[in-house]
């Protein structure tokens, strides 16, 4: 019998035997942990759904389209970027030294093509949760032949918190972000003072905050809370919203609201110099 390679000291009691798993332990789903394309996202790569802490998103399993899925295999591997929370990212070298800004929800992408198509002296790094919308975007910057746009897998305050580093930022660009819209689910909402002061050790100073939303209590939300945080000043001098500028496109989300008679409202701040 070969020998331990660590024995139990003499004198001191048998080590327990490991814990058998409790009988009602969480087994999550496999769509939650099984790659669905070789080579493409990994499916939980921070293990973000299995932290106690409280999302802005809810993870879901939606259907991919052949042309999306196709887009995944083929290119995730050069253009995407699974959000572990264990790399640091070196913008400069993954987008040639343009300055970047970062895009949380993008949702299908349309409107982060069209960005990037109009503006190739920026890079755009889009960051979403949902699958459809990776293969979608892939797909479209393929299509235009963009070279300014990477895809992120994940969850965007893991890709803030651990993988960017302080002032890398030229901005960041939240569109239309979940509106929660229940009161028990304000929590949830993205825009509050905890994400904006980690936002604003990402962005360079100077670096603009840019929001939008169709959903009014929110606009109220984010304006009181933006408007508060001392690191941040409103690039609109009276202190409302902003006109919608004109680099922004009709997002998916808002072309619904609109639909809906909603009134969209524009927010961009600026990172004070302190
Ligand atoms: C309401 S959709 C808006 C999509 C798009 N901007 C538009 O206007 O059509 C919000 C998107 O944000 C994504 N999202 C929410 N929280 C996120 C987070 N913490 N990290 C990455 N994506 C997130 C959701 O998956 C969803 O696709």
């Amino acid at each position: 019998m070969s020998e331990s390679l660590n024995p139990q000291p003499p004198g001191l009691p048998e080590a327990a035997p490991a814990p058998a798993p409790e009988a009602n332990a969480y087994v999550p789903p496999k769509w939650r942990t099984e790659p669905r394309f070789p080579d493409g996202p990994s499916p939980d790569p921070a293990g973000s759904h299995h932290e106690r802490r409280i999302r802005s998103f809810q993870p879901r399993r939606s259907r991919v389209t052949t042309g999306q899925g196709e887009a995944l295999k083929r290119l995730w591997g050069t253009w995407g970027l699974d959000i572990d929370g264990h790399e640091v990212i070196d913008l400069k070298t993954l987008f040639d030294g343009l300055p970047v800004v970062l895009e949380i929800g993008f949702g299908m992408g349309e409107a982060t093509a069209q960005m990037a198509a109009a503006d190739p002296s920026t890079g755009i790094l889009a960051v979403d949760v949902h699958t459809p919308g990776q293969g979608n975007l892939l797909a479209l910057a393929e299509r235009n032949g963009l070279t300014n746009v990477r895809v992120a897998n994940g969850d965007a305050i893991i890709l803030l918190r651990e993988m960017l580093p302080p002032e890398s930022l030229a901005g960041i660009r939240v569109y239309f972000p979940d509106p929660w819209p229940k009161a028990r689910h304000h929590k949830r909402r993205l825009i509050q003072p905890e994400f904006l002061t980690l936002a604003a050790t990402r962005l360079a100073p100077g670096g603009v905050l840019h929001c939008a939303t169709d959903w009014e209590p929110y606009a109220e939300q984010m304006l009181e809370v933006l408007t508060a945080h001392p690191d941040f000043e409103n690039l609109q001098a009276d202190g409302g919203y902003s006109p919608r500028p004109d680099f922004r496109p009709l997002t998916r989300f808002e072309g619904q609201g609109l639909d809906k008679g909603h009134v969209v409202h524009d927010l961009l701040f600026r990172r004070t110099e302190n």
